[in-house]
């Protein structure tokens, strides 16, 4: 019932989630709500709450997920959906078909949402222009990463004690940043809630152009995490360079890699993140990765709510606007 209410109050009117650009905060703070509302849902009663009864829920993965695919396939279970899930392996693109009739097909197999993600940014926008069921990006290239950000901001808020909390509380992002997605759609969903952030690492993977983001750029170790309220570290991109960014894997892990030996230089209560998959003993040693500091599994956790919430809402969006067409004609 609560879900009922808040849906049919709900100013949220996209069909489709493609990036965090195209969130108003006001639009944060429903998914915010919402994924709250799910989260307590899961952890009283793991039983379905079945707000996507009846429909399909397709998953379309051309690039590697462990979290993400899993998280949303498992949102859509407990919404009461079906799922289908498709990885570019076995599907017909090895046979060359394109993305368009890929997503075309699975619109005319009657499905109701598809989840895709795909290694060319853009993708994601590119198939929701051309379908009219809703899409959900699930990381396009080095361009979005939309949940991703959603949840690592949900989880954020949970440490700050609420969404008005995050007005000035510093949050480091360490790494591959000219690669990442994630750190992308985190600048926006940050900068919208009022965050500070500071983007840290090598000189070729943090170029200075970032800072036109509102953010500050240092390739100080000791500068970018010394009043960080939450250090996010990313994982070195290696899929997506074409060239050596930096001179071996173990002279990063000396310079940027976060360890035991550097936690004093962390502040007291600041929490480490990270999107995952880690890659341990690089950008993150595990005494740090496994501590009392890691909210890394509470973000995989987010992930499942969070997602229910963006699917709730782009399906309820979705057939608000099949019923004013419907009424328009
Ligand atoms: N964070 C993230 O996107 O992880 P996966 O690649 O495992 O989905």
């Amino acid at each position: 019932m609560i879900v009922d209410s808040f849906l049919k109050n709900s100013s949220w009117s996209k069909k489709d989630l493609i990036c965090v650009e195209d969130l108003s905060l006001n639009e944060i703070r429903e998914v915010f709500a919402l994924a709250d509302i799910f989260k307590k849902s899961l952890i009283d009663d793991s039983t379905k709450i079945p707000y996507l009864s009846g429909k399909t829920v397709v998953s379309l993965f051309f690039e590697p997920s462990t979290r993400t695919r899993t998280a949303f396939e498992m949102a859509a279970h407990k919404l009461g959906a079906d799922v289908i899930s498709v990885t570019s392996a076995a599907s017909s693109s090895v046979k060359g078909e394109t993305l368009k009739d890929t997503a075309r097909n699975i619109e005319a197999l009657m499905a109701d949402m598809i989840i895709v993600r795909h290694s060319a940014s853009g993708a994601a926008k590119y198939l929701a222009d051309r379908i009219k069921i809703p899409v959900i990006n699930a990381g396009d290239g080095a361009h979005a990463h939309p949940t991703q950000a959603l949840l690592d901001t949900f989880t954020m808020r949970e440490k700050f004690g609420g969404t008005d909390n995050f007005a000035g509380r510093k949050v480091t992002i360490l790494g591959d940043i000219l690669f990442s997605r994630v750190a992308r759609s985190n600048i926006h969903a940050l900068n919208k809630l009022g965050a500070k952030v500071t983007l840290a690492g090598p000189s070729t993977l943090v170029p200075p152009e970032f800072g036109k983001l509102g953010v500050k750029v240092t390739y100080n170790l000791y500068e970018a995490i010394s009043d960080a309220d939450v250090v996010m570290l990313l994982r070195i991109q290696h899929e997506r360079q074409r060239a050596n960014y930096f001179p071996s894997i173990g002279e990063y892990a000396n310079i940027f890699g976060l360890g035991k030996l550097r936690e004093p230089l962390l502040k007291s209560g600041a929490i480490i993140m990270h999107p995952g998959p880690i890659n341990r003993g690089v950008e993150l040693d595990s005494e740090l990765a496994d501590s009392d500091r890691s909210v890394i599994l509470n973000q995989v956790t987010n992930g499942v709510a969070v997602r229910m919430a963006v699917m709730r809402l782009c399906m309820n969006a979705a057939t608000r606007q099949k019923n004013a067409a419907l009424r328009s004609k």
